[in-house]
């Protein structure tokens, strides 16, 4: 062989070697495969991660996050198939430990090669109804797909009967070699829950994130990771319970649980006698520190009478006759709040300065909202003065997957926080200004018109009294990691059957500009017809792209003048195309646009009651 032979097969050589371990180095991550149970997308990891490591055999961990059915060592071991002492080891726990619901525990497997993937099998007999997609998903959490559970059981989905044992395959994988090069001695693979990150989950494990995407086949534009699928996080070291400590519940409200170190009582019955008594001293507890924060705010704004009517009115408790005794009067003010705060989580201001890094700019998301990380999920924390009783009893009343959930609050200092779901991909009105490039499909802009347009019309018919939001706006219209929109910002919601059935009026006249309808601008008259306006601005923004401010610097007087030469003018095809935002390049069928700027046109009717109503909106959408 002479030199040039020898340069050019040790090039190959090389090549070949990197060439392996860049395909080595990394699983492909699942994306929502795993929903879809009649496709085996093989590009994916959706039958398990491949046998591409050093080793047939190897200790891998997994998350789980303790259920009402496993919550304990025994029943989460025995689920999983795995060692109980070694479950409680790891955790730190006694043997006999019950963990809150939602707590994340830490599991250690052995994962093992058989044929093509790696996995760790468990068996699981089949209760009634459960299908695979139900056992892999809401069972099992993502530990498993209805896809591997297909193959592996050779049974078709059809023919599971109660009782029948199935074999369940775990995902888990064992280092590659590049992997094993960098000191990667384990693969732990995490359920991902909604809103979290590939960084954020990283830090829970001091890993670094570049190293955790490449795990998972991802990249940094291509980061998107959805909840209950499994992402490899690369550990030097054991995961330690340390790690996923701030996944346990917060201290404060008191658990109804009796913590592991109370020794059990020998009957069944005396039991449930411990955990009836400490749940009633728990929900008095809670109930008490909530009613004394808003007892004391609430007697504070009445000795300070700054607004006369429109603050106390707030409060149930002072719509009742005024001659009441002051006591029986709190007594209602009381069972109110202690309502409100047996769904609420109470948090302690400490927790939510652990969430957010002491409320530390890298947080912040905007004005007065910043991103925490709470029990390993992400949450939005927005810190408030002034009076948020109404809006938290009216998010603590609604539940509605399009309206965005309240799980908690704080009060500190004379501020409050209320602690919001995370919305992943943030604001409605980021979307318009195309940051990287990127933009919203012509489906994503209908799916969010119409989510926006269910959660309105929950909230117009099916809240009770029904209430009116009063600013929905681009801003106030958040993203999910799907792109579902949820609506926020319900500070000025109203309730519209004040009055005996008759519509508010109003002299203070508040709201976001350019989405007031007319009627309200001119006379402060409150009725839902007002959020039909707004969502039809919001709708043109949607469509074209661009924020109100903008829109209203093309037009003499109403935003309505700019649908004129669609619908009204011969060439209205050819209008409509210079309407549509420019990022769609066409992309959109042109008599569905056309059918949804008519729907613009008659939201912004300056007669409110020729505007349609939130539920034939939602029809014809
Ligand atoms: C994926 O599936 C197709 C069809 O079932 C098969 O031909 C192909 O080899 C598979 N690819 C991998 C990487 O397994
Ligand atoms: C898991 O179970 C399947 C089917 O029962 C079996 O073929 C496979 O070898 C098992 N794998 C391991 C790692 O035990
Ligand atoms: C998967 O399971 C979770 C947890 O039980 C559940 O909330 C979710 O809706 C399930 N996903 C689907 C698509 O059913
Ligand atoms: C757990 O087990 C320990 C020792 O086995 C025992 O002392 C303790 O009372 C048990 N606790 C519970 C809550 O069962």
């Amino acid at each position: 062989m002479n030199y040039s032979q020898l340069v050019s097969s040790t090039c190959t050589l090389l090549c070949l070697n990197s060439c392996c371990s860049v395909i080595l180095a990394q699983q492909p991550y699942i994306k929502k495969a795993a929903t879809l149970c009649d496709s085996r997308d093989n590009s994916t990891s959706v039958l398990g991660y491949t046998c591409n490591g050093i080793s047939q055999s190897c200790r891998a961990y997994l998350t789980f996050r303790a259920q009402p059915q496993f919550d304990s060592v025994p029943t989460i071991a025995k689920l999983l198939a795995v060692d109980p002492s070694q479950l409680s080891e790891l955790n730190s726990v006694a043997q006999n430990a019950t963990f809150d619901t939602d707590q994340m525990v830490l599991v250690p497997v052995t994962c093992s090669c058989s044929g093509q993937y790696y996995q760790a099998n468990t068996s699981y007999a089949i209760q009634h109804d459960d299908t695979y997609f139900f056992i892999a998903n809401n069972t099992f959490q993502g530990l498993s797909t209805c896809q591997a559970l297909q193959a592996q059981n050779r049974n078709p989905a059809r023919n599971l009967y109660s009782g029948m044992r199935i074999t369940v395959p775990l995902r888990c994988a064992c280092p590659t070699k590049n992997q094993n090069d960098d000191g990667v001695k384990y693969l732990l693979s995490y359920l991902v829950t909604s809103g979290q990150f590939v960084s954020l989950i990283s830090n829970k494990f001091g890993v670094n994130t570049g190293n955790t995407l490449r795990a998972n086949g991802l990249s940094e534009q291509d980061d998107t990771i959805y909840p209950f699928t499994t992402l490899l996080v690369p550990l030097q070291d054991p995961p330690s319970s340390s790690q996923v400590v701030g996944s346990t519940p917060p201290p404060s409200p008191p658990s109804y649980r009796t913590p592991p170190s109370v020794p059990p009582p020998s009957g069944g019955s005396n039991k449930t006698w411990v955990y009836a008594v400490v749940g009633v001293l728990g929900s008095l507890i809670i109930a008490s520190v909530f009613g004394t924060i808003i007892f004391c705010m609430f007697f504070r704004k009445r000795k300070q009478k700054a607004e006369p009517a429109s603050s106390s009115h707030n409060f149930e408790s002072v719509q009742k006759p005024l001659n009441k005794k002051e006591d029986e009067e709190s007594q209602d003010f009381w069972d109110s709040i202690s309502s409100i705060a047996q769904s609420l989580k109470v948090y302690t201001f400490e927790e939510l300065k652990a969430a957010t890094e002491d409320f530390s700019p890298a947080c912040l998301i905007k004005g007065s909202v910043y991103r925490g990380s709470i029990n390993g999920d992400f949450a939005a924390i927005k810190k408030m003065n002034g009076d948020v009783t109404k809006e938290i009893k009216l998010l603590n009343k609604i539940n509605h997957f399009n309206l965005i959930r309240l799980s908690g609050v704080s009060f500190n200092e004379g501020d409050w926080y209320l602690v919001y779901e995370y919305a992943t991909n943030g604001p409605l009105s980021d979307w318009f200004h195309k940051i990287d490039k990127k933009f919203l499909s012509w489906n994503q802009r209908v799916q969010i018109a119409s989510d926006i347009a269910t959660g309105l019309n929950y909230l117009h018919r099916y809240t009770s009294p029904p209430h009116v939001h009063k600013d929905l706006n681009s801003n106030n219209v958040l993203l999910d990691g799907d792109f579902r929109a949820k609506i926020a910002n319900f500070g000025l919601a109203r309730s519209t059957d004040e009055q005996e059935g008759q519509f508010a009026l109003t002299r203070h006249i508040v709201g976001t500009k350019g989405y007031m309808a007319p009627e309200y601008l001119e006379n402060g008259l409150i009725t839902p017809k007002l959020d039909v306006y707004a969502f039809g601005i919001l709708m043109l923004e949607i469509l074209t792209g661009k924020e109100v401010a903008l829109l209203y610097e093309g037009v003499n007087t109403e935003l309505s003048e700019m649908l004129i030469p669609v619908l009204h003018e011969e060439n209205g095809k050819e209008n409509l195309r210079n309407l549509m935002d420019s990022s769609l390049q066409g992309n959109y069928p042109s008599n569905l646009a056309l059918l949804v700027v008519k729907l613009i046109d008659h939201c912004l009717k300056k007669e409110p009651s020729h505007r349609p109503s939130m539920d034939n909106i939602l029809q014809s959408l």
